[in-house]
């Protein structure tokens, strides 16, 4: 971390990404009109964005725009075709354990149990009792208590998904990438995790990136919300969200004019 650069900072600036196909060609184009081999596919077009130390982003945009692609560049999963980014002032030259990644499927190794998938994180540390105690506090954090020696299939979704979140967390991770991590689950248990993400947030402050297709769950957790537009993705919104929560579109009409403008920038003008 260079000088009085914060920790968890990421700058990303004209960033390009575009992927080469590499699909054999053996196909009647008109009935399979997807790009050919040697095709150029253009995903992101010159993204520029700043995201200081400990906000959290929920980024919204069409399926396919290419928002799975960005994160995974700046988790350095990828490499941009054009462009720079940067975590906390440094270039980021693949996968760091100061980032974790939580996937759309739950990641947790089905013959381990969640103490020892959480565990999993902690596997450098020389202090047993100490890599004891944080495993357990994290467990705590996301409301495991009594299902440490639980497999992951004796869990629920919502259960599996918060393992997954103390193990990521228990790493102590400056940056936090979640791509939809809460697809498939119910609604209920979708909305007590986001509960449980925005608490977590506001107690550990790390930064966090998060994707969601769910505008009102970006606007119900988000610091600031950032729409990507069709592939090839530009960035059509980047707008903060001021309210505190819990938030209630209802009762705050500076809040609702943003998600009204939010659903308009991703092209739905009715059913609000
Ligand atoms: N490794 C790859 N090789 C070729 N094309 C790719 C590759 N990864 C992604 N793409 C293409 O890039 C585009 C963006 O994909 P990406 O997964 O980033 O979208 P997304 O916004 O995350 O979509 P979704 O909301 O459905 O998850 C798609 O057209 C996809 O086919
Ligand atoms: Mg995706």
């Amino acid at each position: 971390m260079g000088l009085g650069v914060a920790v968890g900072h990421i700058l990303v600036e004209n960033l390009h990404k575009w992927f080469v196909e590499r699909r054999s060609a053996s196909r009647i184009a008109d009935e399979n009109p997807g790009p050919a081999k040697g095709d150029r596919v253009f995903v992101l077009n010159d993204i520029n964005l700043e995201i200081p130390d400990g906000e959290l982003v929920c980024i919204l945009g069409p399926s396919g725009c290419g928002k799975t692609t960005f994160v995974r560049i700046v988790a350095g999963f990828d490499t941009p075709t054009a462009g720079k980014v940067l975590t906390d002032g440094k270039p980021v030259n693949g996968p760091s354990s100061d980032n974790i990644f939580v996937f759309q499927h739950s990641g947790l190794l089905p013959w381990m149990t969640v103490r020892e998938n959480v565990m999993l994180g902690l596997r450098r540390m020389k202090d047993r009792k100490l890599m004891a105690e944080k495993v357990q506090e994290y467990i705590d954090i996301v409301d495991l208590v009594g299902f440490e020696d639980h497999y992951p299939h004796q869990l629920s979704g919502g259960m599996q998904r918060r393992a997954e979140l103390a193990r990521a967390l228990v790493v102590n991770p400056e940056i936090l990438f979640m791509d939809e991590p809460f697809a498939g689950l119910d609604f209920l248990t979708r909305i007590k995790m986001r509960e449980e993400v925005i608490n977590m947030h506001e107690f550990i402050q790390k930064t966090i990136i998060f994707i969601t297709h769910d505008i009102d769950e970006a606007m119900i957790m988000a610091d600031r919300v950032v729409v990507f537009s069709d592939r090839p993705a530009v960035i059509k919104m980047d707008v903060k969200i001021p309210a505190r929560h819990p938030r209630d579109f209802s009762c705050d009409p500076e809040l609702e004019g943003l998600r009204r403008q939010v659903y308009t920038e991703l092209g739905v003008h009715y059913a609000l």
